[in-house]
């Protein structure tokens, strides 16, 4: 007989781990400058709605088909559709999307490993030189710090659900949170910082355009963790007495909470410490603004706090960047972990093992995609560009940005199509008695099978569209 499935300890436990994958770089650095350039208060409304309309529905439905099945992805889809074929195909994509996810992932987190101690030992005048990044992501110390990433994952999945996820989310999702406000606090009393605020709160409705909209719901999809097994795999470690729906609505508001809070953070600081800054200049990118942008605000400090103040301040941010990072990365992570011990029955210390050679062997691939060699780093073309893209982008592409909306659909239309209707509520029911007949349950019930279905298949075919072969559909 198999041991049985793990367990997290409580409630709060299970949100927290759940609003720890939700919580990473894209909400410290990517919502807050995607909104202040994309229409200010006018994005913010719109996003709100969409994880309200879209995202809570989908979440519920991850988490319901996890507790329902007590499985990995691979595993709930293929027995809750009674070995259907086509569905564990489908399955096998929500094992392989997470783990490739994992690997580049894994090598942002290696960055900002590596930016947080030279920014601890005194080196943040280093960081903020523009050449910095380039030389840094192409020096072979990064080889170091990705030792270290991973022996602190392994160090936390090897301790399983409760002692080992649960337990590191208990610890530094406070801590996160309590940076998160300090360096608010903070940012918002140095001069000039209301022009940032400013910048980021006014609604704009000029800016809203069809690419926009399809960047704020991709967005949302992918700052909740949705569509690459994750919550099902959390689903599937909670109780029937749990209440999924609320759940799943704590656990995007505190996902969306930091996100705005980010924002209240990141913006009145480029403000508050480069009055001149000029906004439209603002990078799109959360890398580059992460690793070649914010060390030289955080410089810039040095006048007024000194060199030791600047280098505190700066180590904080990257420490709470990290904290974020770690928690997403352990549960991207736990999905072909978790698979690989439930669909083979092996232990998990040996399936960490297997999956973790696996995953150092393809971040090592995206690792050299910057400069080590000529072949990942100009991998391959496609999109009708000439310019070749690199082994990273390839990953990058495919899996975070297409496969994604694509899991998403086959959530919606195997909840609703598949598993059927009154299945997924007899599941959804139990632990949430109050949520039978209410407006929310009816609502999710339409919503999964009709429209959400339909956005994401729309999103999907225009990113193919416009990533391989160039033009989009709507834009
Ligand atoms: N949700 C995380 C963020 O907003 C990113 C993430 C992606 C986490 C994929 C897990 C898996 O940054």
């Amino acid at each position: 007989m198999s041991a049985p499935r793990e367990q997290f300890g409580s409630r709060l436990g299970f949100v927290l781990a759940a609003a720890g994958s939700a919580v990473g770089i894209g909400n410290l650095v990517g919502f807050p400058v995607g909104a202040a350039k994309n229409g200010g208060g006018a994005f913010l409304l719109m996003y709100a709605i969409f994880v309200v309309a879209i995202c809570v529905p989908v979440m519920i439905a991850e988490m319901t088909i996890g507790r329902a099945s007590q499985k990995d992805p691979l595993g709930a889809l293929t027995s809750l559709s009674g070995r259907n074929k086509g569905w564990r195909l489908a399955g096998w994509l929500s094992i392989i999307t997470p783990f490739m996810i994992a690997v580049f992932y894994l090598v942002i987190t290696v960055w900002i490993f590596g930016y947080l101690f030279e920014s601890s030992i005194g080196n943040l005048d280093l960081l903020a030189d523009p050449v910095t990044f380039g030389n840094f992501i192409s020096g072979n110390s990064i080889f170091i710090y990705m030792a270290g990433v991973l022996a602190i994952v392994y160090l936390i999945l090897q301790g399983g659900v409760k002692q080992g996820i649960e337990k590191a989310a208990k610890i530094l999702m406070p801590a996160l949170f309590i940076m998160l406000l300090g360096m608010v606090v903070f940012v918002l009393t140095r001069d000039n910082a209301m022009a940032g605020v400013s910048f980021y709160l006014v609604p704009d409705f000029d800016k809203i355009n069809a690419s926009v909209i399809n960047g704020a719901l991709s967005q949302a999809f992918f700052s909740l963790s949705l569509g690459m097994g994750i919550m099902i795999t959390y689903g599937s470690y909670i109780d029937k007495r749990s209440n999924l729906p609320s759940s799943a609505k704590l656990v995007a508001l505190t996902d969306t909470a930091v996100a705005f809070t980010a924002g209240l953070m990141i913006l009145p600081a480029i403000f508050s410490f480069n009055p001149s800054v000029n906004p439209s200049e603002l990078s799109e990118s959360s890398v580059s603004m992460i690793f070649s942008y914010l060390p030289q605000i955080f410089l810039a400090l040095q006048e007024s706090l000194g060199y030791t103040g600047a280098s505190i301040v700066a180590s904080t941010f990257f420490l709470l960047v990290f904290f974020a990072a770690i928690t997403s990365l352990v549960s991207i992570f736990e999905v072909p972990v978790a698979a690989l011990m439930s669909e083979k029955g092996i232990v998990r210390k040996n399936s960490l093992l297997i999956c973790g050679i696996l995953l150092v062997v393809f971040a090592l691939m995206c690792a050299f995609s910057f400069g080590f060699f000529e072949f990942f780093t100009a991998f391959i073309s496609y999109g009708g560009s000439d310019t070749p893209k690199s082994f990273f982008d390839l990953v990058y592409d495919v899996f975070y940005d297409t496969i994604l909306p694509l899991n998403g659909l086959l959530i919606c239309l195997f909840v609703s199509y598949k598993w059927k209707t009154h299945a997924f509520n007899k599941e959804l029911d139990e632990g949430a008695p109050d949520f039978k007949g209410s407006f929310l349950a009816r609502y999710v019930n339409f919503a999964l099978g009709t429209f959400i279905p339909l956005i994401l298949l729309v999103i999907f075919a225009n990113t193919v569209a416009l990533k391989f072969f160039g033009s989009a559909l709507i834009g």
